[in-house]
């Protein structure tokens, strides 16, 4: 054998070095390397490990279609209709947003038909006992244990042979085989690898709770992804009671899935009808405030989108966004200025998308820029109006697709009428579902037409 290197790896995307260095060279994160042993290579000239053989690919066996069951279709849509078993699931998300609530709430309901191991590292048997109360989970399937070492947790799993095994959090465990601290990459890297084969060997479904870093991403981060199967986060400010799960990665099912859960008294409950939820309070006949439709996943959603303009102090106007993109927000602006003449240099601009939560889609360009024209006339958009659409440098606005979906998730909402980008109208015609698709084809048209 030869003898152990240490190396030292950025904790924020897993690039090596052999020395340490202040900024990583890859992702430009300041003092991100750790020091890391690495496993000792076999000297050359050992012994190859012997392999398995390959098999033709009408003869691997697949078992179609079983999934484990989490009692919240919602979550099950997400994961593509339920844990998969062997599958490896990461539930990353902030400390407090619930993640122990989910996964407790997950495991008790499959647990009614299977074995489930849920193991804690954070908590008491006790405590975990008294959540699994107040979320009226009570199954005998369900087995606790309190455990931080990775080899004694993985013992009691090959002694039960559950169906299902989760380890709350990846960051407490740690394995006998490393020196160093819970926590460090190379114990949730070397954990979160060992309980990947523990999943693929034995045909359980693992589920492993990861804790954001303050930064905003799970400790080892690529380095997790990239082993497990699914990649869950859960958001949400933790003193609002609207949450979002969404998928990131999914090798069983579709990404860019998100579910609208709310936190109770008595745990996780989806919300039924999302898009309600979203515009909950909307303000009325107050300018600045827009609603989009945008597509997450398959499914539409309607997002109220806020805008806030006022006089900048120091002659440096401020771009704030929640929600979006700040350097799409600053791209949207430069084009609203240029295309619709609105004068936003001497003025400070505040968006948000309300409900806590980031979209992406560049389906908002469109009520984003119709936000802020609104709030920079101190005109409100009509009540019964919704919008979405691409804008691009030059003021066109562009296609998104599927606009049926989307006008019918705008419809069903009580809306009555509908901007939409001219080409997406091309497409469908004027198929009204109750409400009135209006085209536009340039930005100055759109702000032409609410606000003259
Ligand atoms: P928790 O699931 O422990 O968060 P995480 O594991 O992500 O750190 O709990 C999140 C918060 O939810 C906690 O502050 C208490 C609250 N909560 C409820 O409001 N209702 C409930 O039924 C439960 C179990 C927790
Ligand atoms: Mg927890």
């Amino acid at each position: 054998m030869a003898r152990a290197a240490t190396a030292f790896v950025c904790e924020s995307c897993g690039s090596r070095s052999p020395k340490w260095l202040g900024r990583c060279p890859a992702c430009s994160a300041w003092d991100s390397f750790v020091e890391e042993v690495e496993r000792p290579v076999p000297a050359p000239g050992a012994p190859a490990r012997r392999g398995g053989s390959a098999t033709p690919l009408p003869e691997v066996t697949v078992e179609e279609g079983r999934r484990l069951t989490s009692g919240l279709p919602e979550v099950d849509r997400v994961l593509g209709g339920g844990l998969v078993p062997g599958g490896v699931t990461l539930l990353g998300g902030d400390p407090g947003v619930g993640k122990s609530t989910l996964l407790l709430q997950l495991f008790g309901h499959a647990s009614r038909e299977a074995t489930a191991l849920y193991v804690s590292g954070e908590e008491s048997l006790a405590q975990v006992a008294t959540r699994a109360k107040r979320l009226d989970v009570a199954s005998p399937g369900l087995l606790l244990l309190s455990e931080t070492s990775l080899e004694a947790a993985l013992a009691e799993a090959a002694r039960l042979k559950p169906a299902l095994f989760a380890v709350d959090s990846i960051q407490t465990a740690s394995t006998e085989a490393l020196g160093s601290a819970p926590g460090s990459l190379s114990q949730v890297r070397d954990c979160a690898v060992r309980l990947c084969e523990f999943a693929k060997t034995t045909g359980t479904a693992v589920v492993l709770v990861g804790h954001i870093t303050k930064e905003g991403t799970l400790a080892g981060p690529k380095a997790l992804e990239h082993v497990v199967d699914t990649v869950l986060y859960l958001e949400g400010e933790k003193y609002r009671h609207l949450k979002v799960l969404r998928v990131q990665k999914n090798r069983y099912g579709a990404t860019s899935e998100i579910a609208l859960l709310e936190m109770t008294s008595s745990g996780l409950k989806q919300v039924e009808n999302p898009s309600a939820a979203l515009l909950a309070d909307r303000p009325v006949g107050q300018p600045g405030s827009s609603i989009g439709v945008a597509l997450q996943g398959t499914r539409p959603l309607l997002f109220e989108i806020q805008a806030l303009t006022s006089p900048s102090a120091f002659g440096m106007a401020k771009r704030m966004s929640a929600g979006l993109d700040r350097n799409r927000v600053q791209l949207l602006t430069a084009v609203l200025e240029r295309a619709a003449r609105l004068t936003l240099g001497d003025r400070d601009l505040f968006v948000n998308v309300v409900g806590g939560v980031e979209v992406e889609e560049p389906a908002l360009d469109l009520p984003l820029c119709l936000a802020v024209a609104s709030a920079y006339y101190g005109k409100p958009i009509p009540q019964e109006l919704a919008a979405f659409g691409e804008v691009g440098l030059a003021g066109e606005v562009r296609g998104v697709g599927a606009p049926l979906p989307r006008a019918g998730e705008a419809a069903a909402l009580g809306f009555k009428r509908c901007l939409l980008p001219s080409s997406d109208l091309k497409r469908v015609g004027r198929h009204s579902r109750g409400i009135s698709l209006e085209p536009v084809s340039t930005l100055a048209e759109a702000v032409e037409t609410l606000f003259g």
